[in-house]
């Protein structure tokens, strides 16, 4: 008789969506299943485990999720049958805003996990083995980045030359259409010594460049090894002095929390990279007001320049919304302007989508989806007038790449350049991981195709 072979790995298939928090939420959940004896997969038919990293923050985001657990049940059913376990978790946003009405909705779900608690998952993973059903959606007061494994060299090697870390979660600001103070709780910064720990793990893995995360990433701060409280740009700086990380990025920010420190940083660090993203959602001062955005479009714009002053080849990205309650031509015709005025080289923007339990949700002049619909096209055409034009303009130039994976097609990698954009180039050139200097011939929407300078 033949026994399965003793110690046989068990299979998590994670799927992830959303924002870059939930990438790196989905390696910290993967690297604790790891510790568990679970290998990933990308079959999610040969999986033991099958997780869902989930996004709440608009509406279609939740719904995709039931659609996908639909078919994850015919799945589960269908492993079922061949006397194989399938165990399904679902993480993230929508398991903190939804709770066990997600097992309600959709009864082969075995196991709910708000980002709080990510930390608890193998302890979880052991009810829901035992045929309980585990709804785990407190906000611990223990702090999950201590209890969670520290990356090991092992697990990183491979996942590339550039890594995110998160050093800062959740939100305070209560703008009205948001819900993330409700689904990932109020702001909680890592401390220093822990984040340049996790920094110097990756640049010994062969990182060469780190994109700090946070939700506010730039509300960010903490005490100091010289105890002093440090911000933003003094954790950057310190980073950057980590050997290996030539690097460094941050986001999401908000206008509110760039301080004079952080705008220095700008200026005085190489190896912070010429690129922000600082969402305004909106150009009207009214429409800013009714979000409780706290500042007014005067404001940003100010910022904008002294940003601009200190880093003068900064390109600024953003997101915006159209349709807010109560947004009139006007108000709409106001983002357009602003749009105008900034000069973005990337955008992201979306139509508002009411989330149940924010205020933006309550207010009665709710915008009819047609107008939506209309304002969302026009916007989006300027945003990506403006995109192709900030692409245009780098050709000819010489820019530093970072030469990051193969490319598609043979013979070609991909690289990043300081803007973020997709940089294409012949294979013999430098090594993945190598910054190489290189003479653009050639540009698409947002890729540039490059030859050595
Ligand atoms: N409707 C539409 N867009 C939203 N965003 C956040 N909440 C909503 C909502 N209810 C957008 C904002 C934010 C980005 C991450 O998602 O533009 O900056
Ligand atoms: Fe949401 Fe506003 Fe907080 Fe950003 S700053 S996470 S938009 S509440």
């Amino acid at each position: 008789m033949t026994l399965p072979a003793a110690g046989a790995a068990k299979k998590v298939f994670v799927k992830t969506y959303g924002c870059q928090m939930n990438v790196y939420d989905s390696q910290r959940m993967s690297d604790a299943l790891a510790a568990e004896g679970y290998a990933g997969t990308d079959r999610i038919e040969d999986a033991d485990l099958v997780l869902l990293n989930t996004c709440h923050i608009r509406e279609k985001a939740a719904e995709k999720i039931y659609s996908e657990l639909g078919r994850i049940r015919d799945l589960k059913a269908d492993r079922a049958s061949r006397g194989l376990e399938t165990v399904v978790g679902v993480a993230g946003c929508v398991a903190q805003a939804e709770g066990r009405e997600i097992i309600r909705r959709q009864p082969a779900v075995d196991l709910v996990i708000g980002p709080q608690t990510y930390h608890r998952l193998p302890e979880a993973l052991r009810k829901a083995r035992n045929g309980d059903k585990v709804v785990e959606t407190d906000y611990a007061i223990e702090d999950k980045f201590e209890h969670l494994p520290k990356p090991r060299r092992s697990e990183i090697v491979g996942r590339g030359v550039t890594a995110f870390l998160t050093v800062q979660e959740g939100c305070d600001k209560f703008c009205t259409f948001c819900v993330v103070p409700y689904t990932r709780g109020s702001e909680v910064s890592r401390p220093v010594a822990q984040i340049v720990a996790e920094a110097e793990k990756l640049a010994e893995a062969g990182v060469r460049e780190v994109t700090l995360l946070g939700q506010n990433v730039n509300a960010w701060h903490g005490g100091g090894p010289d105890g002093g409280e440090w911000g933003l740009g003094r954790l950057l700086a310190r980073l950057a002095e980590i050997p290996g990380i030539a690097r460094l990025r941050y986001t999401t920010s908000h206008p509110r929390d760039m301080d004079d420190q952080l705008i220095e940083a700008h200026r005085d660090l190489a190896a912070l990279m010429p690129y922000l993203h600082l969402p305004v959602q909106s150009g009207s001062d009214r429409i800013l007001k009714a979000m409780n955005r706290r500042h007014t479009t005067a404001d940003y714009v100010g910022l904008i320049e002294r940003i601009r002053a200190a880093r003068p080849d900064v390109a600024i990205s953003g997101d915006f919304i159209v349709g807010f309650p109560g947004e009139t031509d006007a108000d709409f015709d106001a983002t357009l302007e602003l749009v105008r005025t900034i000069g973005y080289a990337q955008a992201f923007s979306f139509k508002y989508s009411p989330r149940p339990g924010t205020p933006g949700a309550e207010l009665k002049d709710q915008v009819a989806e047609a107008v939506k619909d209309e304002r969302l096209q026009r916007l989006q055409a300027l945003l990506s007038r403006q995109q192709r034009d900030f692409t245009a303009a780098m050709a000819g130039r010489v820019i530093d790449a970072l030469i990051e994976k193969p490319g598609r097609q043979p013979g070609q990698r991909v690289g990043r350049s300081p803007w973020l954009q997709p940089v294409i180039i012949d294979e013999t050139v430098g090594e993945i991981g190598d910054i190489v200097s290189v003479r653009i011939t050639r540009t698409g929407q947002t890729s540039l195709f490059a030859e050595p300078a």
